[in-house]
């Protein structure tokens, strides 16, 4: 573990660039918790090697290794109540979480979605999905999401959100690498919030209280 005393989980399917900007802030005191634990659904995903460049645990948890997506989700349950996981944050996690989730941790877990919800998510609304969509619908801006997760698929009370203004010659490619930016500066700021006890969630409103 690094850091404390929130115990914090990662779920994780990729890259982890996010949970890289998770990591650094941790590190650098700007989150008051603990990174306790990385739990990949992909057992080649580099953010498992991000994790044990700095010491974190890593479990791996595949999808196909179990017969329903309920199992699946008991199983991811199971491991991060074993390290006495408080908040888990879900970053670049490419699998829908069963009910039986939410059960244990319904109010304490957060995602990153990589447009401004409520607009471009849903089932099969992921990764470059996403800007393919965003640039089709001829929108102008774009931006990350930072929010609560609920049992239905990115509906749930937004935390934080920040935007990119799209330009004429941007392509899937380009916005995602803008709104890649975006997510690193507001996902570890959305978990500071929390760690600090700042965040208050009324319906589908997230009030930030201010700090001392
Ligand atoms: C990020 O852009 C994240 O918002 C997105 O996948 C990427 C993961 O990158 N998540 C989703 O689409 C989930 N619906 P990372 O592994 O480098 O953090």
């Amino acid at each position: 573990m690094i850091g404390g005393p929130v115990r914090i989980g990662a779920l994780v399917s990729g890259s982890g660039s996010n949970l890289q900007a998770i990591i650094d802030a941790v590190e650098s005191g700007q989150i008051k918790g603990g990174l306790v634990v990385v739990v990949s659904s992909n057992d080649r995903a580099y953010a498992l090697e991000r994790a044990r460049q700095h010491g974190i645990a890593t479990e791996v948890v595949r999808y196909e290794d179990f017969s329903s997506r309920r199992e699946f989700s008991e199983q991811i349950a199971h491991v991060l109540t074993e390290y006495r996981v408080d908040l888990v944050c879900l970053a670049g996690f490419m699998r829908i979480l069963d009910r039986v989730f939410f059960e244990r941790y319904h109010g304490d877990a957060m995602n990153i979605h990589p447009a401004l919800l409520p607009a471009f998510g849903g089932k099969g609304m992921y990764g470059h999905l996403v800007h393919e969509a965003v640039i089709a619908s001829g929108t102008q801006f774009s931006g990350a999401t930072v929010h609560f997760v609920t049992e239905e698929c990115d509906v749930g009370p937004i935390i934080l959100q920040d935007i990119v203004r799209i330009e004429d010659d941007d392509t899937p490619e380009s916005l995602a690498a803008k709104v890649l930016q975006v997510e690193h500066r507001i996902y570890p700021k959305a978990v500071e919030l929390y760690c600090a006890g700042l965040l208050t969630v009324d319906g589908m409103r997230v009030r930030r209280r201010s700090g001392q």
